[in-house]
């Protein structure tokens, strides 16, 4: 399963980079108002960071515009990925940049009827919303569940790339029911390197180390 982190913290995203576990990074309008800093600016220093792919998410609502954007995202580096809405002129936007081979991850999905539209506009990516859907008491893993069904009845080569995830059991499921990727909050990437069990362990092996007295170096 492939691991994205879904923040503009370039400062995270680095530091997170370095474990060598990171394969790629997602972004929305939301994450770059956050970061207070121009959206081309960010992105550029974030695909020079992750070398995997980026997700850049358009503003504009129609497809013309959609295209317009997307294009002027995709000249900042090879590994942009446009990142466009799960509605009509979206998928209309997924159409055009498929045919002109640009990545698409197609955001905002919450059904999975609007998934298999994605897939056929040729969308790289689609991603469904686990977190909003359970706020709304839906249960988001279901969706990719159903998602994962279609796409393999059909062949589907869009990737599932589990979003709005909130926790480390959002991540175990999502990679459990066969998501693609799944993208993560820096918070989130931090917590499933921990376990208690891990660190009464360590703590037990090293006491009883000490009273060796030996040295391996
Ligand atoms: C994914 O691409 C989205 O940016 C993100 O996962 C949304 O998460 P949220 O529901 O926590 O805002």
């Amino acid at each position: 399963m492939q691991i994205f982190l879904d923040s503009t913290d370039t400062k995270v995203i680095a530091d997170f980079a370095a474990t060598g576990l990171i394969d790629g990074v997602t972004t929305n309008p939301t994450l770059i108002a956050k970061s207070g800093r121009p959206m081309l600016e960010v992105i550029a220093e974030i695909c020079d960071l992750v070398p995997g792919p980026i997700s850049a998410e358009v503003a504009a609502t129609t497809a013309d515009a959609m295209i317009a954007e997307g294009a002027k995202l995709a000249q900042i580096a090879p590994n942009v990925v446009i990142k466009l809405p799960l509605t009509r002129d979206g998928l209309i936007a997924c159409g055009h940049f498929a045919n002109e081979g640009v990545k698409t991850n197609v955001t905002l999905c919450f059904s999975p009827t609007q998934a298999l539209l994605a897939a056929k506009a040729g969308a790289t990516y689609v991603s469904p919303f686990i977190g909003r859907l359970d706020d709304y008491g839906f249960d988001g893993m279901d969706l990719i569940r159903d998602i994962r069904a279609i796409y393999d009845n059909y062949g589907y080569e869009t990737e599932i790339l589990a979003a709005s995830v909130r926790n480390t059991a959002h991540v175990k499921e999502a990679a459990v029911v066969g998501a693609d990727v799944v993208t993560i909050p820096p918070s989130v990437f931090g917590d499933m390197f921990k376990h208690p069990l891990t660190d009464k362990g360590l703590e037990q092996f090293l006491k009883d180390w000490a009273s060796t007295g030996q040295s391996i170096l």
